[in-house]
């Protein structure tokens, strides 16, 4: 065991801090350093792939990938196969790429439509001709929402309601003239398109790289709010509570839309946060077998069940930039540190 940790960061972006790192970067350092570890932060560019992989894999136990996939200038490609790379010769992953690529991509909620914590009629689509045919269904049983895969800023999250003169039953197949209302959650904003131009727009979410679109139930309690728990490991550190802005359509829980944001402690929410974690063996068993990510966020929303009691439905996870610039003088960074030490000691046991 070396007792080294290498931490990579994207360099520039608006996350980053008067030092040219993410705010909370140097106090995870500085925590590990504190319980005589090293660390050290390396920024990625495609070019230096093999310099940084020659450099890595004999001097370091383990890395904390930083960087949103987003801030890469050509993308994740090279990335994700260098940290695959260290990971097949020995290092520990936080989180491995294909974690990140399973937590984190919409279609998780598929791959945990039989548990309880998503709705069973929660579906992707992968390709255009099925999309085109069963959508057009999938709508008929009501309320739905769209959701593409990339960014994480509500855009491309649509609502989509029947605005149509029509009736229709479950089961039915609605016709492509059906007239649609859709809102979208970058803004809340709202369109009225045919079922058919709709769906045509859509097919730019399902091409390219990682394309796809989950098409999942609307879940009317958002506009209580939606509840994300941020997690070092399996240690909840806090809720944030999101209030969609009040009134006419909105539903979006981003702060760009003006949702209204509360931090509580996990105590709060205890029925969820440990409805949660209970969840987290078959989460991670159902998601590809990998550790559970460093620090990453699980949002949220509420429902009923049978006996019109409350529950929780899993609306998303974000696993590969999360931070805690928020909560620094709260001592996070001693939790990440002693996570990532057990991680690696774990190894060596
Ligand atoms: N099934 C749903 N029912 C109601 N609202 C939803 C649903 N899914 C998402 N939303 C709303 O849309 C917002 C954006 O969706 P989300 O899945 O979090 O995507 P993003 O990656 O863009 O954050 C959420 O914060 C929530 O307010
Ligand atoms: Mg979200």
């Amino acid at each position: 065991m070396k007792k080294r940790i290498v931490i990579f960061e994207a360099e520039g972006g608006s996350d980053k801090w008067l030092d040219g790192h993410r705010k909370d970067t140097m106090p995870i350092v500085k925590s590990l350093k504190s319980k005589g570890w090293d660390a050290e932060v390396l920024f990625f560019r495609d070019e230096w792939h093999e310099t940084i992989y020659g450099y890595v894999k004999d001097s370091f136990d383990a890395y904390i990938s930083r960087i949103n996939p987003g801030n890469l200038p050509n993308g994740e490609k090279i990335y994700f196969d260098t940290l695959r790379k260290l990971s097949d010769y020995g290092l520990t992953g936080m989180p491995h790429p294909d974690a990140m690529l399973n937590f984190g991509a919409k279609d998780a909620l598929v791959k945990l439509a039989s548990t309880d914590l998503v709705p069973d009629d929660t579906h992707a689509y992968y390709d255009i001709p099925h999309f085109k045919k069963t959508f057009p269904i999938s709508l008929s049983y009501g309320e739905r929402v769209l959701k593409q895969n990339r960014g994480s800023t509500g855009e491309g999250i649509w609502r989509i309601q029947i605005a149509d003169e029509h009736t229709f039953q479950p089961g039915d197949t609605l016709p492509l003239n059906t007239k649609l209302k859709c809102t979208e959650a970058v803004d809340n904003h709202v369109e009225y398109h045919t079922l058919e131009a709709f769906m045509t727009f859509c097919e730019k979410y399902i091409v390219g790289d990682n394309g796809m679109l989950v098409d999942m139930r609307f879940m009317p309690r958002i506009k209580e709010g939606e509840i994300r728990i941020l997690l070092v490991g399996d240690i909840p550190i806090f809720v944030v509570h999101k209030k969609p802005a009040e009134g006419g359509d909105a539903f979006s829980a981003t702060l760009f839309s003006g949702a209204k944001y509360t931090y509580d402690d996990p105590e709060k929410w205890s029925d969820l946060v440990s409805l949660f974690l209970k969840s987290l063996p078959v989460i991670s068993e159902k998601l590809g077998g990998f550790d559970i990510p460093l620090i990453w966020t699980a949002d949220f929303m509420l429902d009923w069940d049978e006996n019109k009691q409350d529950k929780y439905v899993l609306g998303e996870i974000n696993c590969s930039c999360v931070g805690f610039t928020s909560h620094l003088d709260q001592g996070i960074q001693e939790k990440v540190a002693d996570e990532v030490v057990k991680r690696v000691e774990s190894r060596f046991a």
